[in-house]
């Protein structure tokens, strides 16, 4: 069963924040001093041109800038950088181009300039509209912030939105993680992703966790009240911890999720390709410190590692990503992707069907409810032996 080359992204990591949030493991650091913008839009681009060869004549279906605070680069910084991509690798026409966003950075006017550039999708880190929460999770920002910088990327023409949200956090009970949904409903946003706040290792917070963590049955009470409210308000759940109006997911995301390509770009930026002429996967990541990546990127030294994905590794890596999205996969689309034949995983498949953890529709494998509960013993099924 030969490999196919899936579609394929970009992503780009802009690593910097304005004060580092104590529950984020992200690779992102506090500014100290202004930041280099036109330094690190020159070594993303000679990034790039490194990594080119992997990526020759394909075409790039959605960018997404992440961080870190992409939103802490003006504009002209965005825009030199989609130029110089595009004039590299082939867009898709209407390619999806998300920039994220904290409430704390929105400056009046950016909006515009930004989707003058490029960018045709917003993701919001409002966390949280309760501003004793904002305050306990370090935010640099309060709710009416948020608010107002929700209707200034509306305002700019901007109708893409995702609104990040967390709950399970210090202090918050039942009635406080509905009233966030409300609040973030109410601003009519494309899509939501509502995640339960982890405690990370080398976070602040793991290494002294915050008081009034809700147990684990009141953050499924969340989780489940929560999901309901959205799916009323017709916001369907389409992945563990994503929510959209009906056409409105998000492409770059699913495209991990389908196990699809990427390139990355930027301080400890991850990749993953297809390459179709050897009939290999690869994984590469840069070095993850911003000075030092910027010091390296474009040359061999910018690679913190590389690495082939064999074959026996494939379902794993295939099942982490696919058994997250509510609908699951094709049959059709494991074997391209993982360049196997469907029997390869019958057997794991057989004892996830027993389990009740997985169900068979036709050529899709589709996990249950108990399933998407029990997610890492389902993706245990389909470790190499
Ligand atoms: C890179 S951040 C997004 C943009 C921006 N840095 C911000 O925070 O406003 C991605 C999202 O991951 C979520 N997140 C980060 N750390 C988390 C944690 N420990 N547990 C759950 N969600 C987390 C937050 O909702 C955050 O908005
Ligand atoms: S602003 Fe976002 S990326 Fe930066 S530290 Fe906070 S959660 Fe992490």
């Amino acid at each position: 069963m030969p490999l196919r080359p899936p579609p394929l992204s970009l992503y780009v990591h802009l690593p910097w924040c304005v004060r580092k949030c104590p529950y984020c493991d992200f690779n992102s650091h506090e500014a100290r001093g202004p930041l280099p913008f036109e330094a690190y839009v020159d070594a993303l681009l000679a990034d790039l041109d490194h990594d080119l060869p992997l990526a020759w004549g394909r075409t790039v279906h959605s960018v997404f800038f992440g961080g870190g605070t992409p939103s802490l680069f003006p504009a002209d910084a965005i825009d030199r950088l989609l130029q110089g991509a595009s004039a590299r690798l082939r867009f898709a026409p209407g390619a999806e181009i998300t920039l994220e966003t904290n409430p704390g950075t929105a400056e009046h006017g950016r909006f515009e300039d930004y989707r003058r550039a490029g960018v045709n999708r917003i993701s919001f880190g409002i966390q949280s509209f309760d501003d004793g929460c904002l305050q306990r999770l370090g935010r640099i920002h309060d709710s009416a912030q948020a608010d107002a910088a929700v209707k200034l990327a509306q305002d700019a023409g901007l109708d893409n939105l995702n609104l990040d949200l967390m709950y399970a956090l210090p202090g918050q009970d039942l009635a406080m993680a509905i009233v966030d949904v409300e609040r973030a409903l109410a601003l009519q946003p494309a899509h939501v992703s509502h995640y339960q706040l982890t405690l990370e290792p080398n976070t602040v917070f793991a290494a002294r966790p915050p008081g009034g963590l809700p147990d684990d049955d009141q953050a499924w009470d969340m989780q489940e009240v929560c999901q309901a409210m959205l799916a009323d308000a017709g916001y369907a759940q389409y992945e563990v911890s994503a929510y959209a109006r009906p056409g409105r997911q998000c492409a770059h995301n699913l495209n991990y999720w389908r196990f699809g390509d990427y390139l990355g770009i930027g301080a400890g930026a991850h990749g993953k390709l297809t390459l179709g002429a050897q009939q290999a996967v690869v994984r590469r990541w840069k070095l993850k410190h911003p000075a030092a990546w910027l010091a390296a990127a474009g040359s061999a030294a910018g690679i913190g590692g590389e690495e082939f994905v064999a074959p026996q590794q494939r379902p794993f890596e295939f099942m982490l990503n696919a058994l997250r999205l509510v609908d699951g996969f094709a049959l059709p689309d494991f074997e391209a992707r993982c360049g196997l034949p469907a029997e390869a995983i019958e057997a794991p498949l057989a004892e996830g069907v027993d389990r009740g953890w997985l169900r068979r529709e036709g050529d899709r494998v589709v996990p249950t409810p108990l399933g998407r509960r029990f997610g890492n013993d389902v993706i245990a099924l389909f470790l190499a032996g």
